[in-house]
C-alpha cells in the first residue's frame, strides 16, 4: 500500500537538514525549537492517522453501502481542531464530491462557522457514516455499527475540547440516547471515547437541514444560543450578532 502523503513532514525534515549543514538553530528565520518541533511532530503523526483512517473508508465494503456510493465522505479538517462537528450521512452532493457538508445544508453550516468567528479549516468535520444512504433515508442499525469506528477513531486522534452533534442521528448516537433532540440540545453532555479516555463536552443543536425546512428565527436563536455556549466552553470570544 501506498505510504500516505506528509507534506509537514518533508518539509520539517528539509528544514532540521538545512540547520544541521549550517550549524545554526534559525533556519529560514524561523526558530526550530524542540518543542515546536515536538509539536510539528504530534501533527504529523495525527495527520498521517487520520489519512490512514480515510484510506481504510475509501477501501469499506462492511455494507452495502460500500457498492452504492460514488465517493466515500471520511471527513475533513484541522488535525488540531478544538472543535469537531459530526452530522448523520453525507447527501447527494457529498457523494458526488467525497467532502462533507457542501450542498445546501453544508453551506447553513458554513455560515454557523462563520457567525462564530471561525473557518472551516480551523474545525474538523465528520460524519457518523461515511456513504451516502439510498434517497437519503435515515442509517441502519448495523450500517452504523459498522461504521461508527471510523468517527471514534477519528476523535480520538483530533482529540478536541468540543464536540457538536449536529441533529437527532448524531447525539442519539455519539450519547447513546434515546432522548429527543429537543431535550438534548442547549447543554453540554459527556461523551465518553472509551475506558480509561477522559470524556469530550458534547453539545448537540438542530442539523442544518432541519432548520432550511423549519428556517423560523426561534429555530435560529436556539442554535446561536448553544453555538455561544460552545465558543464559552473554548474560552474564544462571543460575538454578538444583534449588532448584525
Ligand atoms: N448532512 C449530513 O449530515 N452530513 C453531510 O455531510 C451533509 C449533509
Amino acid at each position: 500500500m501506498q505510504e500516505p502523503r506528509n507534506v509537514n513532514k518533508v518539509i520539517r525534515q528539509h528544514l532540521e537538514m538545512n540547520e544541521f549543514l549550517t550549524g545554526g538553530f534559525v533556519v529560514r528565520g524561523r526558530d526550530l525549537t524542540q518543542q515546536q518541533i515536538q509539536n510539528d511532530e504530534a501533527t504529523d503523526n495525527k495527520e498521517m492517522e487520520l489519512e490512514k483512517i480515510a484510506d481504510e473508508v475509501r477501501q469499506c465494503r462492511k455494507c452495502p453501502l460500500g457498492s452504492l456510493r460514488t465517493n466515500t465522505v471520511a471527513g475533513e479538517g484541522s488535525a488540531n481542531a478544538l472543535l469537531f462537528f459530526v452530522g448523520e450521512a453525507p447527501g447527494a452532493d457529498e457523494d458526488a464530491q467525497g467532502r462533507p457538508f457542501v450542498g445546501r445544508a453544508g453551506k447553513f453550516l458554513d455560515r454557523i462557522i462563520a457567525a462564530m468567528q471561525l473557518k472551516r479549516c480551523d474545525v474538523f468535520i465528520g460524519n457518523i457514516i461515511k456513504c451516502r444512504p439510498p434517497e437519503n433515508r435515515d442509517p441502519k442499525p448495523d450500517e452504523v455499527a459498522n461504521c461508527l469506528p471510523y468517527l471514534q477513531r477519528q476523535i480520538e486522534q483530533v482529540s478536541p475540547r468540543v464536540i457538536v452533534a449536529l441533529g437527532a442521528h448524531a447525539a442519539k448516537t455519539l450519547l447513546e440516547s434515546t432522548k429527543s433532540i429537543g431535550e438534548l440540545r442547549g447543554q453540554f453532555h459527556e461523551y465518553y471515547p472509551g475506558f480509561a479516555r477522559p470524556t469530550i463536552k458534547l453539545m448537540a443543536t438542530y442539523h442544518p437541514a432541519y432548520l432550511l425546512r423549519n428556517y423560523s428565527l426561534d429555530n435560529r436563536k436556539r442554535v446561536w444560543e448553544d453555538m455561544k455556549k460552545v465558543l464559552s466552553e473554548l474560552g474564544l470570544p462571543v460575538p454578538d450578532q444583534s449588532k448584525k
